[in-house]
């Protein structure tokens, strides 16, 4: 089978890992891929977002499953292009994909469906979101409607500070038209849970839950970044509360989406946080999250292209989809400065002996050397029987991983232990 991969970072790496477990497998494409993942697919300079060339390179190369990963070409109708010419794909049709690509539908949504999220407020007008918020409970959180690369989330902790928030999506329009709409949201507390899920629109089956590192810096200081680590379990997602998403949360949303007519099919990302209220949706994801699949994929005993078919073909509830008993732990390596500016290529020098556990998110070929090329370089991920072993091991990992300029955060998963301890 010719498999084709949409996406080019260290989730499209463990995705692209993962099927090649698959003995039917003969050739992997990654559309662009990177240089890291060059070594484990053929890498097509294709950008994701080019939806007509993927179709056609998918045609020319008689392709026989996509799999789309990353929002963008999602929202813009990735899936919908190459199944108008007969691909199967794993991934949200455009209609469904609207579940990340527009932050007040999925709100609305919920609100309809009575699924627990933030309380919130629409605004188009700015004049009106800046009158809202001269009496709205401080702290607050604006959101830009659309997609914003993960970016378009402040959190305000003064009134100031909210104002300006809104201007820069309303006026300035720092995130483009994502800001042209703008939903203003209660501050909810309490740890958060990142919990995937495969969906056919008949069956949902949540994978193993995780934790996402998204700040800069140890402690959680310093900016929001795209994640720079992960841990799977994630230890305050206990059974009782796995029952109260699935019942409350899980069930309903893939019920909501088939009710509106944009069943969602493909991988469905519920960011929760357990509230004293109990667990509410702080964002869907329509795509597997980067970087948690770093560490949720590695722990899946199933076939992944074989359990992606069966979302495809609507049959998940005839197949087992198990996940090893065992903790995994990812940390990232970037280049010094991000999220900001940093400098790059640099060569990169992974032992050959973790290579299989390394996913590549920014790195580039140049003479046969790997270069780094991206503000998240690569994650390298450790499975252990517990949690505080993988999270030793992979920063031995990170610790025999070389070049210049290299960053990491000292303290995934030291959060989590903490929670295990109690
Ligand atoms: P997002 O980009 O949607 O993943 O949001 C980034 C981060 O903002 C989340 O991981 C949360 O930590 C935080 N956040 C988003 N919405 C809220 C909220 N209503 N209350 C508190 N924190 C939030
Ligand atoms: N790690 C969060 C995301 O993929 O959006």
């Amino acid at each position: 089978m010719k498999i084709l991969v949409v996406g080019g970072g260290g989730r499209e790496h463990a995705i692209i890992k993962k099927i090649k477990e698959n003995k039917e497998v003969t050739e992997i494409f990654a559309l662009p891929g990177n240089g890291g993942i060059a070594q484990d697919a053929t890498c097509v300079n294709i950008g994701a977002k080019d939806i007509e060339n993927i179709v056609k390179f998918a045609l020319d190369n008689s392709i026989d499953y996509a799999v789309v990963a990353p929002d963008d070409p999602l929202v813009l109708g990735c899936v919908d292009a190459l199944q108008e010419k007969g691909i199967p794909c794993f991934g949200p049709d455009a209609k469904a994909a609207i579940i990340e690509g527009s932050k007040v539908f999925s709100k609305n949504l919920m609100k309809k469906y009575n699924i627990p999220t933030a309380q919130y407020e629409v605004f188009d007008d700015m004049e009106k979101a800046i009158e809202y918020l001269q009496t709205a409970p401080i702290p607050t959180v604006i959101k830009a409607d659309g997609l914003a690369l993960g970016k378009g989330v402040i959190i305000a902790n003064t009134r100031e500070e909210a104002i300006d928030a809104v201007h820069s999506m309303m006026e300035d329009k720092v995130f483009g038209d994502s800001g042209n709409n703008v939903v203003i949201e209660e501050f909810l507390t309490g740890p958060e849970v990142s919990v995937l899920s495969f969906t056919d629109g008949k069956t949902v089956v949540p994978m193993v839950s995780s934790m996402d590192h998204k700040r800069a810096l140890d402690n959680d200081e310093g900016l929001n970044t795209g994640g720079m680590g992960t841990v799977a379990p994630n230890p305050y997602y206990t059974d009782a509360v796995a029952k109260e998403c699935m019942e409350k949360i899980f069930l309903p949303t893939m019920n909501a989406m088939n009710s509106e007519g944009r069943t969602f099919k493909g991988c469905l990302y519920f960011g929760l946080m357990l509230t004293p209220n109990g667990p509410k949706v702080i964002e869907y994801n329509c795509r597997f999250g980067d970087p948690e699949t770093q560490v949720v994929l590695p722990l899946l005993e199933s076939d992944l292209l074989t359990v992606m078919q069966a979302v495809t073909n609507e049959t998940l509830a005839d197949i087992e989809v198990k996940f090893a008993d065992k903790s995994a732990c990812c940390v990232i390596m970037a280049s010094n400065g991000y999220p900001k500016s940093y400098d790059k290529g640099f060569e990169m020098t992974i032992p050959a002996d973790i290579n299989d556990n390394v996913y590549v998110a920014g790195a580039k070929l140049s003479d046969g050397k790997l270069l780094t090329d991206g503000g998240r370089v690569l994650g390298a991920t450790a499975i252990a029987d517990t949690l505080e072993d993988a999270i030793k091991k992979s920063y031995n990992m990170v610790e025999n991983i070389k070049f210049e300029n290299a960053y990491y955060r000292k303290d995934i998963g030291k959060k989590a232990l903490m929670a295990k301890e109690g």
